[in-house]
């Protein structure tokens, strides 16, 4: 039986945060539960050297990101979980598709025309100033992680939909390139009943603006960062808009329909803003004590998370090959006996 198959990878710069559980790994946990699926998850280290030039932030976030995921309850089972780095393969399809890829393809992606801008607006004479070939071809490495395993469905955020078109476009040229169906058309999957979460200042929560929870902060920094979420100064007893306050949203995220209904009844009978940042507080705190132990204990066992990532990527690995096998004669560079 051929199953739907869905990859996505996660760049490995940060410490997750609430907004990422939120808005990726939550709904990515949840879909790899789903029989009718495969699912491939996978570290974007090799593409998080284009942002960090920092061996150790690397490996720290490697290491707290798998943690993560598996004291959330990934079922490395069912699910595909790797370390991109360790598929050598995709840094050779990577350069097949350079080889097929235009150049001029490249010069429109987003985050490199971004960076350009920046250059231009700085009054730089070079507009490529500081840019790297890893950013510049970022998108071909991208296309390479998911075309080699034919993904049908990539969940990603809408900044990264240029960038799955372009893997189409790539497969779609070598296949025709190289006449044969050697890769699938992948699909982004841009879920809009996905919240994303704002963070302390009211911004969307992102690393970028420093304003974030980390998913795993212990209970006493929970507290300390939930009590600095910027709210109005309207005083208790005056009644307060969920709609528009970055604390409710953070609630709501982590709670059921009706736990939601009785806060906007809170907030509507005027509570303080002290007691809703202790009751957002207990709630979240009570929903992530249980993983956060996990975790705590999975960052000492490093032995451990190696292991099933060196499982996961025999598995991806064994994929990986038979795709090459068939590639590299495809393209000239098969064996000769
Ligand atoms: N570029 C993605 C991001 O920053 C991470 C990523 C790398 C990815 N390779 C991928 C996502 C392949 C989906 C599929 O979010």
């Amino acid at each position: 039986m051929t199953s739907t198959r869905v990859l996505t990878g996660i760049t490995t710069t940060g410490t997750p945060h609430l907004g990422n559980y939120v808005g990726a790994i939550r709904p990515a946990i949840a879909a790899s539960q789903d029989e009718s699926v495969q699912s491939y998850y996978f570290l974007a280290d090799l593409h998080a050297l284009i942002k960090a030039s920092d061996p150790k932030r690397v490996q720290q976030s490697r290491l707290e990101i798998a943690a993560t995921w598996l004291a959330l309850g990934l079922d490395t089972d069912n699910a595909i979980f790797y370390r991109q780095s360790d598929i050598h393969e995709t840094t050779e399809l990577a350069w097949m598709l350079s080889c097929v890829c235009a150049k001029g393809l490249m010069n429109r992606a987003h985050a490199y025309k971004a960076a350009v801008a920046e250059n231009e607006e700085g009054g730089s004479p070079d507009p490529d100033r500081g840019i790297t070939m890893g950013l510049f071809s970022y998108p071909v490495l991208m296309a390479a992680d998911i075309l080699m395993f034919n993904a049908n469905r990539v969940p990603v955020g809408r900044d990264q939909v240029q960038h799955i078109e372009m893997a189409r476009d790539m497969a779609g040229r070598f296949n025709h390139l190289y006449k044969g169906n050697y890769f699938t058309l992948p699909e982004a999957v841009v879920d809009e009943r996905v919240q994303t979460l704002n963070g302390l200042d009211g911004r969307k929560m992102s690393k970028s603006y420093d304003n974030t929870i980390p998913l795993f902060s212990s209970e006493k920094k929970l507290l300390k960062l939930i009590r600095k979420i910027k709210t109005n100064s309207l005083e208790p007893g005056k009644p307060k808009d969920p709609e528009t306050c970055t604390l409710f949203q953070i609630y709501s995220a982590f709670a059921s329909e009706s736990e939601e209904q009785a806060m906007r009844t809170r907030y509507a009978e005027g509570i303080g803003w002290g007691d809703a940042k202790n009751a957002v507080f207990e709630h979240l705190n009570a929903q992530l004590e249980g993983p956060r132990g996990e975790y705590e204990r999975l960052m000492q066992d490093p032995d451990h998370i190696e292991s099933v990532l060196q499982k996961g990527a025999e598995r991806a690995r064994a994929e990986a090959n038979t795709l090459l096998e068939r590639l590299r004669p495809a393209v000239g560079l098969g064996r000769f006996v």
